[in-house]
């Protein structure tokens, strides 16, 4: 077993460490409009496993290495042998003789972890049913560019209690954003989560009532109601989360609020399509910042 850092969860960093990784996320956005070269990972490789489908993950950390002189290679459960049943542990040990750092996404949470148990090399998340703390650095570097700072940032999350969320109800603890998570019943926070982001010193407010969340909130973020691998739970969730989707009504009991969402979006599910394009709607700077955060993830990771 080694003791390489790995990027697993968003509490794997302290706030500090946090900070800096924005920070430097900040400096590559500026370089990048500026037109300057940072080949901060000349020379270095990334491993990409996919066992479930992704536009925003992979393209960005593909095209991300790339900026930084790096070179990533994709490998969908498929393509290798891990789909033909190659345990992790194996295929965990082989890359790590090949790469410089390895990014999964997977399903259970607990085999990410044991990915990382064995790996030589920095281990990524990004996304498992769990966890998807990727998102949650893009998502902390848009909302600080958005309001200047996380100081008094009131934010409101509506609906799912998923991998997205559970992520950034974490992120904000370290942050300090003050945050209030709307679910229905039955699908909240896990219990770990809320008592991990209550040791970082947050105090989330959890409720199932999305309008007095919404209710002068500074940003709203919703997710997908049925999350990948879910699909089979559609007919009860639809029932579910009736009543919890982020529409102009709601929006109406926050009107300086700007509006969050990891995509892909259903529309007309979580989200309507005039809230996702209005101009509340912030969605594609979260995107746009996945490149730069990533970047800055990975060259801190392996400096
Ligand atoms: N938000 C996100 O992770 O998107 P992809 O599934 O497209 O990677
Ligand atoms: N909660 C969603 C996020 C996709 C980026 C899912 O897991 O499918």
């Amino acid at each position: 077993m080694s003791t390489v850092r790995h990027f697993l969860e968003i509490d794997d960093v302290s706030t500090d460490e946090l900070r800096a990784i924005l920070d430097r996320a900040d400096e590559y956005k500026r370089a990048q409009a500026d037109g300057q070269d940072h080949e901060d990972l000349e020379g270095q490789t990334l491993g990409m496993i996919f066992q479930k489908p992704s536009t925003r993950t992979r393209v960005s950390f593909e095209t991300g290495l790339t900026q930084l002189g790096g070179h990533a290679v994709f490998l969908g459960e498929d393509d290798i042998q891990l789909g033909r049943g190659e345990p992790l542990k194996d295929t965990s040990r082989t890359l790590s003789r090949y790469v410089d750092a390895v990014m999964a996404r997977v399903f259970k949470h607990e085999n990410i972890e044991v990915f990382a148990d064995y790996a030589d090399v920095p281990v990524v998340n990004g996304l498992t049913d769990d966890a998807h703390p990727c998102q949650t650095l893009a998502d902390l570097q848009t909302i600080r560019e958005l309001e200047g700072g996380f100081e008094d940032v009131e934010a409101a999350w509506i609906g799912d209690g998923n991998n997205v969320a559970q992520s950034f109800t974490v992120g904000c603890a370290l942050t300090d954003i003050d945050l209030t998570v709307a679910t229905p019943d039955g699908y909240g926070l896990d219990d770990d989560v809320v008592e991990r982001a209550r040791q970082l010193g947050g105090d989330p407010t959890l409720t199932d009532d999305p309008v007095a969340a919404a209710s002068g909130a500074d940003v709203i973020y919703t997710d997908v109601w049925i999350s990948m691998g879910q699909e089979d739970e559609r007919d009860v969730r639809m029932n579910a989360f009736e009543g919890f989707q982020v529409c102009s009504d709601l929006l109406s009991q926050a009107p300086d609020a700007s509006v969050m969402h990891c995509l892909p979006a259903h529309r007309g599910e979580e989200i309507t399509d005039e809230v996702i394009e209005s101009d509340r709607s912030i969605v594609f700077d979260q995107a746009e910042n996945r490149l730069h955060a990533q970047k800055a993830l990975l060259s801190w990771l392996l400096e």
